[in-house]
């Protein structure tokens, strides 16, 4: 039998299959089509400190081999996700959960981070300061390592002062690939007290429809993602793993357990799967269902043993 079994930051996880972030609402309805206990985690939708409407429509542009996306971190708010969706949650799923906390200023990221970080349920809080959809906050924090590193650092420093309450939880930092030196900006956040990194978000990417002449997407410009991507988020992840200590996930364009193998392989502890729900809302039940078989065909008997062995 193979061992399938994963340690993020100090958590056990029964597999390293995570469902990433605004591709699997809060769990809900994807609870209704399988028994969502089977993931290792699921990183739920980026959420901010007031509700959001998100982005005028359209927001989605199909392209090949992926789609572009400009929700706009539509979320009802962190007190609604304390309030309504972490309970109903509760109902389905009894793993620690990733909360993925998205803002507009250092003092929204920090308030979002401590509220959700005291909840039972969340396991791991993921900063994202990689969204390319929104202006002034999301990707402009993610893209220099200076403003970086100071986000993280006050996110950080507000958790550690939740740690005799158990108010604390471990802090990774989701990064965008639409910069120069990943691995830098890595480095900043990894200074700064991350315990992980997720890599990568989306690339920025557009569509123009042929009818009108104009941008598909009313935003005009948004984040591309899906099997595409896949290279582009491997070479983001070996690079990065030698350059940090902390543990990566790998995100973008995973489809298959194969890509899950080539991820860890490339430096990765855990792996997050984006579009892919989109495609095939079975699509994280299939990957797991899957890999067994597959590590048995390249002889791998322990998962946890292979990240970072293409190096
Ligand atoms: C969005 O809500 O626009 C996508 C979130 C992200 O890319 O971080």
């Amino acid at each position: 039998m193979v061992d399938m079994k994963i340690s993020l930051c100090g958590v056990q996880l029964d597999n390293p299959v995570i469902p990433a972030s605004g591709t699997f609402g809060y769990g809900r309805e994807f609870a209704e089509l399988y028994d969502i206990n089977m993931l290792g985690t699921f990183s739920f939708k980026g959420t901010t400190g007031k509700r959001r409407f998100g982005n005028p429509t359209p927001r989605i542009a199909e392209c090949r081999e992926g789609l572009i996306n400009s929700v706009g971190l539509q979320n009802p708010g962190v007190d609604s996700v304390i309030g309504e969706e972490l309970p109903a949650l509760a109902k389905v799923f009894s793993k620690p959960v990733m909360a993925n906390v998205s803002g507009f200023s250092i003092e929204e990221y920090v308030s979002v981070a401590l509220k959700l970080a005291a909840q039972k349920q969340v396991g791991w809080i993921e900063l994202n300061i990689s969204c390319p959809n929104v202006h002034n906050g999301g990707m402009v924090f993610g893209t220099d390592p200076k403003q970086a590193a100071e986000v993280v650092g006050a996110v950080r420093k507000a958790l550690d002062s939740q740690k005799a309450s158990g108010g604390s939880r471990p802090l990774i930092v989701k990064l965008s690939p639409n910069v120069t030196d990943l691995a830098e900006i890595a480095f900043a956040c990894e200074d700064a007290g991350a315990d992980g990194l997720t890599l990568i978000n989306t690339l920025q990417g557009m569509r123009i429809d042929l009818k009108t002449g104009r941008p598909v997407i009313a935003n005009r410009i948004g984040g591309f993602s899906g099997p595409a991507v896949m290279p582009v988020a491997l070479r983001m992840v070996y690079q990065v793993y030698e350059r940090v200590r902390i543990p990566i996930i790998g995100c973008g364009g995973v489809s298959s357990a194969e890509d899950v193998l080539e991820m860890m392989l490339a430096g990765a502890t855990a792996v997050q799967v984006g579009s892919a729900n989109l495609v095939n809302p079975y699509a994280c039940r299939d990957i797991i269902e899957a890999l067994p078989e597959t590590m048995k065909k390249y002889g791998i008997e322990t998962l946890s043993d292979i990240t970072g062995g293409a190096h």
